[in-house]
């Protein structure tokens, strides 16, 4: 509906700011303007300001910022027209109906909302009177409070038309009964007929608290256990969140929201003290369900069974999400103990144990992760390249352009760090930087490998030299890669020094007996006796030439390994000093030629 010009301006200088503000946020004076805790991100020291004069609002914390209007709409999760229709009373201005079909279309509409209400009263009332006797025994065995009972308005819906009956009585007409899905009028002529009998009634409202529809509960056991309103004008059963109302306010004090599956689950965490819980109606969440939680918490909490079928729900959910994920919105997924719903998880255990259920709640990005990761065999290169496809395509279906690079960045992230053996530096993915934490890879990897550490460092040092001293061929093919080790053993490094000096003389071809004898021969004996007799003890010479340089070129990659492992820890204690772009990218370049010294065989 269009709003005639001068309406919103009228409407916003009649109405302060400082007044709507302060119902919502603790204010002090501060000259021209007003302060406080900003109500849309978490502060600890006051970053909202309201100034009256301006009539606006502007947090120098998270930047939000608007008008009347905007606040009341974010703050109360209205829409816009709502927001307007809610100043407007305040300012007691009349907000003009744009055409006189709309005009009468909001009159039509007025009179099956107050149907509605008619209906749940005459449904609460009859809780209250014998005929309604089962059901408030029922309401007992289920534990719920007469302050629940009223705060969620059940009731009992009677056997046979006992709701027609009373409505027609009090002068509404049955096609206004039809339209509020009150009452089922067949095609073939026979009378209209209460949708709704012996069953216990959970009205379903609008995010205002307008009762548009029921369910139905039966009593006990039997089938169908709920029967909803069919859906009407008012009601569509796939954008309405059960408890949305109520939920609402909770909301905004907790900054959180709570999805569960039924309505008892919603009654029973608000009677345990957890209000800000909602449901969908039986059926799977939608984008326009999505869209509404959006509008009170940037990351509801959906709740899930820990059965198959919940964990087929919370894929379904989590996949649904993809498209519509925007910059700073998401979802936590929260696993409730197997077979048991919130209600009796509450029932059990109270808000404690629906607290420590929601605590332990995982980000989306997890849980995607985890969906397309577990049980993967990543033997393979091929089985690799298969879940590296598969996790791409996961990205791939969220549509936000920014978010869709973020999920790709750490996706990828992730995946070099599966797919490598050795431990791998995972950035913190929480806002506001940090060191990030070191993992061990979950890979299960034969190791091949000479033991780390800096005593098994030393023996490492010293079968090196051993088995260059028993094959110094290997050295002079490699000559650069050897000469490149450094070693923390005085004795290692010193027989080194000399056998590389020893081979960088070395012209023509020479085996290994005339190199040895070349080496005993020139370098000093008290340099080579110690060498000698490790290599004695290592029994080096029993290994063919082909063995020997396996085990010297994985000796000197595990040391390499070492100083490269040296140097990542000093960049990691820079890094923990201050983040840098420079030195993240040097650690990666590290990671990427430690990766590839574990990859390396043969050639060094
Ligand atoms: P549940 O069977 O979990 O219901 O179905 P519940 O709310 O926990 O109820 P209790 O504890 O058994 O009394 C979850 C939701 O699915 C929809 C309802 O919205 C219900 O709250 N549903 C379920 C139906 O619409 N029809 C049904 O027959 C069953
Ligand atoms: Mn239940």
């Amino acid at each position: 509906m269009s709003l005639p010009r001068g309406f919103l301006d009228e409407l916003r200088a009649r109405v302060s700011i400082v007044d709507i503000v302060a119902r919502k946020v603790k204010l002090t004076r501060k000259g021209h303007e007003y302060s406080g805790l900003c109500p849309f991100h978490n502060e600890k020291t006051p970053s909202f300001t309201v100034s009256g004069e301006k009539g606006f609002y502007h947090c120098f914390g998270c930047g939000a910022h608007g008008d009347a209007l905007s606040f009341e709409m974010r703050a109360n999760g209205l829409s816009f027209m709502e927001a307007v229709e809610r100043l407007a009373v305040q300012a007691g201005m009349d907000v003009p109906q744009a055409t006189p079909e709309e005009a009468q279309q909001s009159r039509r509409t007025a009179s099956v909302l107050e149907a509605l209400d008619a209906a749940c009263a005459f449904y609460e009332q009859k809780l209250r009177m014998p005929e309604g006797r089962e059901a408030a025994a029922y309401i007992v065995r289920r534990a719920l409070s007469d302050a629940t009972v009223a705060r969620f308005r059940l009731g009992f819906a009677p056997a046979g038309n006992a709701l027609k009956a009373a409505l027609l009585r009090d002068g509404w007409d049955e096609a206004t009964l039809a339209e509020a899905g009150l009452i089922g009028i067949p095609d073939d002529g026979r009378s209209s007929y209460d949708i709704l009998r012996g069953r216990l009634t959970f009205p379903i409202t609008d995010r205002r608290g307008r009762v548009i529809a029921f369910g139905g509960r039966i009593l006990g056991d039997g089938q169908p256990k709920y029967l909803n309103s069919p859906d009407t004008p008012l009601f569509h059963k796939g954008h309405v969140l059960y408890g949305l109302a109520q939920a609402r306010a909770a909301a905004f004090e907790t900054g959180r929201i709570v999805v569960v599956e039924g309505y008892m689950d919603v009654i029973a965490m608000s009677q345990a003290g957890l209000a800000e819980a909602v449901a969908p109606l039986g059926t799977a969440l939608t984008e326009g369900h999505l869209a509404e939680l959006w509008r009170l918490c940037d990351e509801p909490t959906l709740c899930f069974d820990g059965d198959a079928a919940g964990q087929r729900a919370a894929r379904r959910a989590a996949e649904r999400a993809l498209p519509e994920l925007k910059p700073g919105h998401s979802l936590k997924f929260a696993v409730l103990p197997e077979g048991q719903d919130p209600d009796d998880v509450v029932r059990s255990g109270g808000r404690v144990a629906i607290e420590q259920v929601l605590a332990a709640a995982r980000p989306l990005a997890d849980v995607l992760w985890d969906m397309t990761v577990e049980g993967r065999d990543l033997a393979t290169p091929e089985r690799r390249a298969a879940l590296d496809r598969d996790v791409q395509a996961v990205s791939a279906r969220i549509a936000d352009e920014s978010v869709r690079g973020q999920y790709q960045r750490e996706f990828k992230d992730r995946l070099y760090t599966l797919f490598r053996p050795v431990r791998a530096f995972t950035p913190k993915p929480q806002r506001g930087g940090g060191r990030g934490k070191w993992t061990e890879p979950p890979r299960d990897t034969v190791e091949t490998a000479p033991p780390a550490g800096p005593r098994a460092a030393r023996a490492n040092e010293r079968q090196l030299v051993a088995g260059l001293f028993v094959r110094p061929v290997y050295g002079l093919r490699h000559l650069e890669a050897v000469s490149r080790i450094r070693m923390a053993d005085a004795a290692a490094q010193a027989f080194l020094d000399a056998m590389l000096g020893v081979l960088s003389d070395v012209t023509e071809d020479v085996d290994d007996p005339a190199l040895s004898g070349l080496i005993v021969a020139r370098v000093a004996e008290d340099v080579v006796a110690p060498v000698r007799d490790w290599a004695e003890r290592l029994r080096w010479a029993a290994l063919s030439a082909y063995e020997a340089d396996a085990r010297i070129t994985d000796l000197i990659a595990t040391l390499r390994d070492r100083a490269l492992a040296e140097e990542v820890a000093a960049i990691e204690m820079a890094m923990e000093a201050e983040f840098s772009e420079e030195l993240w990218l040097r650690l990666r370049a590290l990671h990427q030629e430690r990766e590839r010294l574990r990859g390396l065989d043969g050639e060094v």
